[in-house]
Parts: structure tokens; C-alpha cells; sequence
């Protein structure tokens, strides 16, 4: 293939970015996304404080823009991100307990239910897993409203979108380390108890070198019996970019389960990590050493 979504397409894998819905209108910006990739997700526009911005009052007008614009370009569409400690609406950081649970959970039927049939997979719930050695939950007002909020959140997902695969998604997860091996835990855990869970995202939002046991580690979660996805790829900027990209590619290609890659914006200009220079094509929309190795790596 000569674009990124046709090689991944040749291997069995779909290739995608994180789309910005504001940028829909840059021509340069669509050019590249309608060329090289075959699925999108919203950066910011699915998530709690852009869809509930007051508690029963419903916006999806970014979301669905995205939506039809990847039905438009027969791109598919994941879902991100029904539930997060973060972009949660103010009214919502100011909740506790059994309200903060309602209304949790009603924000994941909601919306679940208004993207039903569109989205191929839901990041459920995002990043609920803490940093550091003690491989335990991250604190946050959603977990304070008991431990089986993710179970409950995954249950209310797969009612309203039976179609769609329902993923755990998190970061520095790039290995066997403490916060993996909790996230592998809980997901033996729900597979054992018949939770619904369908695949986890590896956001991968990486710096200047690669756990080298960042393939076997996605092994180990596809052996549970889920898919894998690599979410929010983009990788700090110097001489191991490059390789980097395609040591995670690789990665991904050499795990059956591992069914597709998407990065974190567009261009350099697009990224949320502003410096870094993190993405596939530079500020005026060229393709980066980093993009040859990934197409060739496919
Ligand atoms: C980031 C977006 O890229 C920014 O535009 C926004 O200001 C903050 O969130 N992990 C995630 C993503 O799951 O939702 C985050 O996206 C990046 C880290």
C-alpha cells in the first residue's frame, strides 16, 4: 500500500487519527486525514464535559459531525470516552455517591445509546488506573462511589450499544509494570465473571525509548481473550522517533489480536503535546521520517 490506511488494510488492521471537528474545515488538515486514514476519533468532542455540558442536557453536535464525516469517507469510528476523571462538567466534580453513580452511569447509557450503530469501539471508561508501583485504582470522585463502577459502567455500555466492542483504555501501559498488571488483573477478573468487556487501548503516548517488552505485554492481554488497540500513539520528537513508530507497529502486527493503530492528531501543529513534535507529518503537512517507517513497517 501507499498510504498508511491502505497497508494497514493489506494486514488486516485498520489505521486512524484523533480528529479535532473544528479543524474539518482546513483543507490541508482533511486532505491528509481522507488520504492516509480509515478511522477517527473525536480529540475532545465525545467526551462528559463536551456531550453533558449540564447534568440531562445532551450536545452532540461535534460528535456527530464527526460522525458523518467518517461515514462520508467509509472511515469507521471509536468511541472516546464515555467515562474519565478528567473534561468531566463542572456540575459533575462537584457530585458524590449514589448521585454521582446515577448520573454516571446515565451519561454512558445516553450517549451510548444516541452513537448507537456508529462507533466499531467505546474506550468505556479511560485512565482509571493509578501511576507508580501500587498497580491499585487511582483515586477519583468516580471511584469513591465504589469499586464496581467500571463493571457497572461496562454493563450500561454494552445494554445501550450492543454492537460496539467495549475497551479499557489507559496509559503507561507500554509494558509489564505495576499499573498494566493491575489493569490485566481487573480484566482477567471481568472475563472470569462474565463482565463485558471487549478490548483494551494502550494509549501510548510515548517519550524517547520503548519498553522492549512493550509486544509481549500486549500478548498478554490478548491471551485473556480480548483485543488489543493501540489509542493515542505519538512519540516525543529526536533520533528514535522513527524507530519507534515502527517498533510499535511492529508490535501491533505481530499480535493477532492487536487490530488496529491510531495516532494522536494529524500534523505537528495538531498535537496536544505542542513541542514535541510528536505526529506523522510536520507543521506544513509533509510526511516525517517517523511516517516512511510506519508505512514500510506495514
Ligand atoms: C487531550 C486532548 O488531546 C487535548 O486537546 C485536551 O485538552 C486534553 O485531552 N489521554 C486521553 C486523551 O485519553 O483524551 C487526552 O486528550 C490525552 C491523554
Amino acid at each position: 500500500g501507499t498510504t498508511l490506511k491502505a497497508a494497514a488494510a493489506e494486514k488486516g488492521r485498520y489505521f486512524g487519527a484523533a480528529v479535532a471537528t473544528g479543524k474539518l474545515s482546513d483543507g490541508q488538515y482533511v486532505g491528509i486525514l481522507n488520504r492516509e486514514f480509515n478511522s477517527v476519533v473525536a480529540e475532545n468532542e465525545m467526551k462528559w464535559d463536551a456531550t453533558e455540558p449540564q447534568q440531562g442536557r445532551f450536545t452532540y453536535t461535534g460528535g456527530d459531525r464527526l460522525v458523518s464525516h467518517a461515514r462520508a469517507n467509509g472511515m469507521s469510528v471509536r468511541g472516546h470516552a464515555l467515562l474519565w476523571h478528567a473534561q468531566q462538567p463542572g456540575w459533575a466534580q462537584n457530585m458524590s455517591g449514589s448521585a454521582l453513580r446515577n448520573a454516571a452511569i446515565n451519561h454512558v447509557t445516553q450517549v451510548a445509546t444516541h452513537f448507537r450503530g456508529q462507533i466499531h469501539s467505546w474506550d468505556v471508561v479511560n485512565e482509571a488506573f493509578a501511576d507508580g508501583g501500587s498497580g491499585a485504582r487511582r483515586d477519583s470522585n468516580l471511584q469513591r462511589t465504589g469499586n464496581d463502577w467500571i463493571e457497572a459502567a461496562f454493563r450500561a455500555a454494552r445494554a445501550a450499544d450492543p454492537g460496539a466492542k467495549l475497551c479499557y483504555n489507559d496509559y503507561n501501559t507500554d509494558g509489564i509494570n505495576a499499573k498494566s498488571t493491575g489493569i490485566y488483573n481487573m480484566v482477567r477478573d471481568f472475563k472470569a465473571r462474565g463482565v463485558p468487556i471487549d478490548c483494551v487501548g494502550f494509549q501510548s503516548h510515548l517519550g524517547t525509548s520503548l519498553a522492549g517488552d512493550y509486544q509481549a505485554n500486549l500478548q498478554r492481554f490478548a491471551d485473556l481473550g480480548v483485543d488489543v488497540q493501540i489509542t493515542e500513539l505519538d512519540v516525543m520528537t529526536g533520533p528514535n522517533q522513527a524507530n519507534i513508530y515502527a517498533a510499535v507497529t511492529r508490535a501491533c502486527l505481530a499480535v493477532a489480536r492487536c487490530t488496529g493503530v491510531t495516532v494522536w492528531g494529524v500534523r505537528d501543529s495538531d498535537s496536544w503535546r505542542g513541542s514535541d513534535d510528536a505526529l506523522l507529518f510536520d507543521r506544513s503537512g509533509n510526511k516525517k521520517a517517523a511516517y516512511n517507517a510506519v508505512l514500510d513497517t506495514l
